[in-house]
């Protein structure tokens, strides 16, 4: 049905109605590159324009959808693409803190809800999910995907499509979903955003695709080329990236669209005029080009010219077609669009609550010394810190709809969970007193306030604070603006001024729980040896403050883990805990010289991925296995039981590695394979086990072939990626 009426709508198109299909301008409410799209509305009544991005609510939708499908000659309906990054109006944490709950089904849930809102709101494609692996915390966007692990990552970008489509795009509440930013955009050298990247395929196959191959797998139908260059190709016009691997090996059926010029941007990567790169990007397979119009302004004079053909230009206009088809279009286009369903779905207490208990999951304890946490009740509290009571930055980076007033912050939090507690309120500091950095981040459309007191006085008051007081909270960290697309840093530690404030308040000898908002991780290693209690909050949305208050008062036991590595400086980066072992593994003897090792510095993290404590202890017994050998159509079980030990009930994520010991090509250290997420009252013990199979013992040989090797496995569990117990198995052939 779908191929007839596409076939029968193509055959009444001209040349440049099927170019126009191709053409993504921004209109709208945000900017998120760096230039406007002109004449849009001229364009959709003329058939030139497949979709508008930038332009939401109900009366704005349907004004552009009325001009497209009343006004233009074949009445093709328009798509609505945005990026509704982690929830709509309700904001959920940054997806760097939602993959830390190490809960799909949650993941999933914040994805559905974010869904609803944005369809209701007239939007029926989202630029989400990213599933870029990032093992380089000065990259800005790390703050968007879910962390360095392919595994874990895969599975994220499954839950993603999932909550984004349903099973079925034609549903009224389902949106578009994106895979992006197809690919290595994470892998950008040196951490600068757009930076090329370099990489063998034997790497890119093993630590790099899984999570776009996943987001496929789940039946994502678009996807978004990305900015970077990969082996010296721009990925825009990489064929062998958007046409052999994506459709061929792995049998994509959507279409791709560019990054926000980044057709244009080929010229300035050296790879020709815009004529040129325009007809290699479509001859490569991206279908839709974001706002640049060069395939607008020139596809009609490379057909003439003979440089592209008719049926690559029918090819990706037929890919949009089809994807308008299957998401119900052209049966009703105005079927995202819909005033009551707005009022009813956005900023719903349920959706806030849905935002709450996701928020609370996905903070991450990663220090708490003498138990400071969970605050007692009758405690004094000097609650301090620019981020202590600053609506606007709880949203954090790419929350593009959502709007900061709707948001709660720590104080609020604080006072509304636990009414009775004595808070003082002291903001401690400016949120960034750099003048350069303040300039940059200004210029970027933020609004930091410099307060009227000196930074001394604001240090001043808040020591005096924190000595009245039993405990002093602190909440600190980056601006929301430090995070997302080009925010790329070179030092990871607190600002200057906000680590002067902390030293000030650790020298009253007061106990000291940092409370930590930012996109990505930073350099805390002093942080680590001088204060009593780390939380590591990202930015956690709307619900942020209410989120953190259940915590700190101890309603909610804390459970995230790290999904990406913490480094103690700047200097280990990329650190992720899946390395090889090198020829000389250093083993942490001072004394060995010629190791692979730094002389200024452990090689060691931080904290490890997977790191994150609770408020009560879980002891683990060592690993068993049910076997010492398998065979290629064999499963064996790993099994540890796991008992609470602590004063609190708690949750506990389990987690299953795998290291092949010898193999045809260097293999990790060790790799995730398996994790479940445990309840356990307090006392309570549970057995936890993992069935292995030969599919988790393979990878990517040298010839790209995905296979399981005979021979030797280590199998390690436990509660993060260091601190587990090791079991050995042999595969037969
Ligand atoms: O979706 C984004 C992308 O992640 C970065 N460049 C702009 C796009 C559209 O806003």
């Amino acid at each position: 049905k779908m191929n007839a009426f596409v076939k029968n709508l193509m055959a009444k198109m001209t040349i440049d109605e099927k170019i126009g299909q191709l053409n993504l301008p921004s209109v709208g409410f945000d900017v998120t590159g760096p230039i406007l799209s002109q004449g849009v509305d001229q364009k959709i009544e003329k058939g030139l324009v497949g979709g508008v991005f930038n332009t939401y609510t109900p009366a704005a939708v349907r004004k552009l959808q009325d001009l497209a499908v009343q006004k233009s000659r074949l009445k093709i309906p328009l798509l609505f693409g945005y990026d509704v990054i982690h929830g709509h109006k309700t904001i959920f944490p940054i997806p760097l803190g939602l993959s830390a709950t190490w809960d799909m089904s949650l993941i999933e849930k914040s994805a559905r809800v974010a869904a609803r809102e944005a369809s209701a709101d007239g939007l029926n494609w989202t630029f989400s999910p990213m599933v870029d692996i990032a093992r380089d915390p000065r990259w800005g966007r790390i703050s968007e995907g879910a962390g360095e692990d392919p595994y874990l990552g895969s599975l994220v970008a499954k839950a993603m499509v999932m909550g984004y489509q349903t099973n079925s795009l034609g549903n009224k509440d389902a949106i578009l979903a994106c895979i992006k930013h197809f690919a290595l955009y994470g892998a950008a050298e040196a951490g600068r955003d757009y930076n090329s990247t370099d990489m063998s395929l034997i790497k890119m196959y093993n630590d790099y695709l899984a999570p776009y191959k996943a987001a496929v797998d789940a039946g994502a139908q678009s996807a978004m080329a990305s900015f970077n260059d990969i082996n010296g190709t721009p990925a825009t016009a990489n064929k062998w990236l958007l046409t052999d691997l994506l459709r061929k090996q792995w049998g994509f059926k959507g279409f791709v669209v560019s990054d926000y010029t980044g057709i244009n941007e080929m010229v300035s990567h050296g790879f020709g005029n815009l004529q040129t790169v325009s007809a290699r990007a479509l001859d490569a397979g991206t279908d839709m080009d974001m706002v640049g119009e060069g395939f607008l302004g020139t596809l009609k004079s490379s057909l003439k010219e003979k440089k592209i053909s008719q049926s690559t230009i029918d090819l990706a206009c037929r890919r949009i077609l089809e994807v308008k088809y299957k998401m119900g279009l052209f049966a009703d286009p105005y079927k995202y669009i819909s005033e009551e369903r707005a009022a009813k779905e956005i900023l719903s207490p349920n959706n806030r609550l849905d935002a709450k208990v996701v928020a609370q999951s996905s903070l991450v304890l990663l220090k708490n010394d003498n138990q400071v946490l969970p605050l007692k009740r009758n405690a004094k509290i000097a609650l301090i810190g620019p981020l202590a009571d600053n609506k606007k930055e709880m949203i954090g980076t790419w929350s593009a709809a959502g709007d900061g007033k709707d948001a709660v912050t720590v104080y609020e939090g604080l006072r509304r969970i636990a009414p009775q507690m004595d808070i003082t309120y002291t903001k401690g500091a400016n949120l960034i007193d750099d003048p350069a950095l303040l300039k940059l981040i200004i210029g970027y459309g933020a609004t930091i306030e410099t307060d009227a007191k000196s930074p001394q006085k604001l240090i001043d008051d808040a020591v005096a604070a924190a000595k009245k007081a039993d405990v002093a909270v602190v909440v600190l960290g980056e601006s929301a603006f430090m995070g997302g697309e080009a925010t790329s840093r070179t030092n990871l530690d607190l600002l200057p001024n906000q680590k002067t404030l902390l030293k000030a308040l650790t020298a009253t000898g007061k106990p000291v729980v940092l409370v930590l908002m930012n996109s990505r991780p930073l350099t805390l290693e002093w942080e680590n040896d001088n204060v009593t209690g780390i939380l590591e909050t990202w930015f956690a949305g709307t619900e942020a403050g209410n989120a953190i208050a259940e915590v700190l008062v101890g309603n909610y036991n804390p459970a995230g883990k790290l999904t990406t590595t913490f480094p103690r400086n700047v200097g280990q980066i990329p650190i992720y805990y899946n390395h090889k072992s090198t020829g000389r593994p250093y083993e942490g003897n001072i004394a060995d010289r010629y190791k692979s090792r730094y002389i200024d510095s452990p090689n060691d993290p931080l904290y490890p991925f997977g790191f994150g404590l609770s408020y009560t202890s879980f002891q683990f017994t060592p690993v068993t296995l049910s076997t010492k050998s398998i065979n290629p159509n064999g499963k064996l079980q790993a099994t540890v039981t796991v008992t609470n030990t602590g004063q609190y009930d708690g949750e506990e994520v389990v987690q299953l590695y795998i290291q092949d010991i010898y193999g045809s090509i260097t293999r990790p250290v060790k790799e995730l394979k398996g994790f479940k997420k445990i309840f356990l009252k307090k006392g309570e013990t549970k057995t936890v086990t993992f069935n292995i199979g030969v599919n988790d013992l393979k990878f990517y040989n040298a010839a790209l072939q995905f296979v399981a090797e005979p021979g030797d496995f280590n199998v390690y569990v436990g509660s993060n990626s260091r601190d587990v117990s090791t079991a050995k198995f042999t595969l037969t052939k």
